[in-house]
């Protein structure tokens, strides 16, 4: 990414999906900053009704799982955009764990969540408690403002955001 100075800021996007809204945003965002992309994994069957109460009940306990090691390193970035859906209120887990494995490799960093309607503000005060880094740029968006691709000008203002620090 070029900052708005002119310099290059190198940065990676790491991101957890579980059914594709934030990873869609995650490669939008990728592609506008012109930046490194990587997806968090874990080993867990998140699939279907199951899945779903048990990633409820991990985020709602802020319980800290296996997540696979990332291909690349955050030590080597200036920033790290981290994208996180929103579970009851909080981080996905799988993020959650990212930031405790690596927290200590990253210094800027910008965050954004996708929610259905609320959370996301909570979401991002606990990444920046956990992380100890206060975020440099913040965006939330609702499931409705992605299906409307009503994102366009919130992604825009969240990039120039980005570019100005
Ligand atoms: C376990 C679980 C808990 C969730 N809790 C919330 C919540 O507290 N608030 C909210 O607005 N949406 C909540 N959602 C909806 C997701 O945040 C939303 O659909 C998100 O965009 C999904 O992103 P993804 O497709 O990248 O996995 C929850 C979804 C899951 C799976």
């Amino acid at each position: 990414m070029i900052s708005r100075f002119g310099v290059k800021v190198k940065t990676l996007i790491v991101y957890y999906s579980r059914t594709g809204k934030t990873r869609m945003v995650a490669h939008k965002l990728s592609s506008m900053l012109g930046c490194d992309i990587e997806e968090i994994t874990d080993k867990e069957d998140r699939s279907g009704p199951i899945g779903f109460l048990r990633s409820g009940r991990q985020a709602r306990d802020k319980e800290l799982i296996d997540i696979n090691d990332l291909s690349k390193d955050p030590a080597s970035y200036d920033m790290i955009i981290i994208g996180t859906p929103v579970w009851a209120w909080t981080m996905a887990s799988p993020v959650r764990s990212f930031i405790h494995k690596y927290r200590d490799r990253f210094n800027k960093v910008a965050i954004f969540c996708t929610c259905g309607s609320v959370g996301a503000d909570s979401a991002m005060s606990e990444i920046e408690v956990l992380s100890g880094k206060k975020a440099l740029s913040f965006l939330g968006l609702k499931n409705a403002e992605l299906k409307e691709d009503l994102c366009g000008q919130k992604l825009k203002g969240f990039v120039e955001e980005i570019k100005n620090k």
